[in-house]
């Protein structure tokens, strides 16, 4: 049967991907050293957990879908998925491999349990997916992993609850643990933490609130999928409101989960930064 060995989390901020190509050089930056040492352990991780699949809950930015029809939660069930330039000057990386059986089970599986999906058979990539994915496998060696795209709304109001997406993450955790295949599986959850890119509160950033974050989606997840969606941009931002990201994440994690490694750090861009690698045990 397959099995999700832990979750990982990670900004996805667009200077990241200009900066990974050079991030050996970048090891000694000021700027950079803080942000770029905490992804050591996350791959270190990795090369013992050796997952066959990573399934990537992130948000499109306006690469694959736009303001004139957004879906609320899109799945991709293409061989391959591409990057392209949304507009941040990101370098092109290598296509991603897909799992198309596992994304249509992944879909049959979540619509039977009333989650309404938009199935997506061709599916660009933008930042939130590519970031993560360069800086948990570094110089793009992710040619080992099969990739599903799993697309939540943050951009356009309404977004889903805090409480939906943590209930759609623990749907895929039962789509997933009822595959009849020996996959390892990752889950990410990507973006975030505290950020508000314009408007009045522009550059808002609270510690505070996120290191509370970090603290209870560990074992008291509950506790963060009570909050209301405007509860949640208050204390973390608008664009802070990607936490729902980590929360489906989190959702899927149903075994007994513990921290293996986290890293926060102020800021990038006008971001606060955190990555965890939490393990799932059976
Ligand atoms: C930034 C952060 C994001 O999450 C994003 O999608 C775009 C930009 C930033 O801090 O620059
Ligand atoms: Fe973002």
């Amino acid at each position: 049967m397959a099995r999700i060995i832990g979750g990982l989390t990670t900004s996805h901020i667009p200077s990241i991907g200009n900066a990974t190509p050079r991030e050996d050089q970048l090891r000694d930056d000021p700027y950079w050293s803080p942000f770029f040492s905490g992804y050591d352990k996350a791959r270190e991780w990795l090369d013992h957990a050796k997952p066959d699949v990573a399934v990537v809950i992130y948000n499109d930015h306006g690469l694959n879908f736009f303001l004139d029809a957004m879906p609320t939660f899109a799945i991709g069930a293409a061989a391959e998925y591409r990057n392209a330039d949304e507009g941040w000057g990101i370098p092109t990386i290598p296509p991603f491999r897909g799992d198309q059986e596992l994304s249509w089970h992944l879909i049959n599986s979540l619509v039977a349990d009333e989650f309404d999906i938009t199935m997506c058979q061709e599916m660009l990539v933008d930042h939130g997916f590519t970031v993560p994915m360069s800086l948990f496998w570094k110089n793009n060696s992710y040619g080992n992993v099969r990739t599903i795209p799993v697309c939540i709304n943050t951009v356009q109001h309404p977004n889903p609850t805090p409480a939906r997406c943590y209930k759609l993450g623990q749907a895929i955790g039962r789509a997933i643990e009822s595959w009849d295949e020996d996959v390892r599986v990752v889950i990410l959850g990507t973006g975030g933490m505290s950020h508000q890119l314009d408007g009045e509160r522009a550059g808002f950033i609270n510690k505070k609130f996120d290191l509370m974050c970090m603290d209870k989606i560990v074992n008291e997840p509950e506790v963060l999928a009570k909050l209301s969606t405007h509860e949640l941009v208050r204390q973390a931002g608008a664009q802070g409101s990607e936490f729902i990201l980590w929360l489906a994440m989190r959702g899927a994690l149903s075994g007994k989960v513990t921290k293996v490694h986290s890293n926060y750090h102020i800021a990038i861009s006008n971001t606060a930064t955190g990555l965890m690698v939490l393990e799932n045990a059976a």
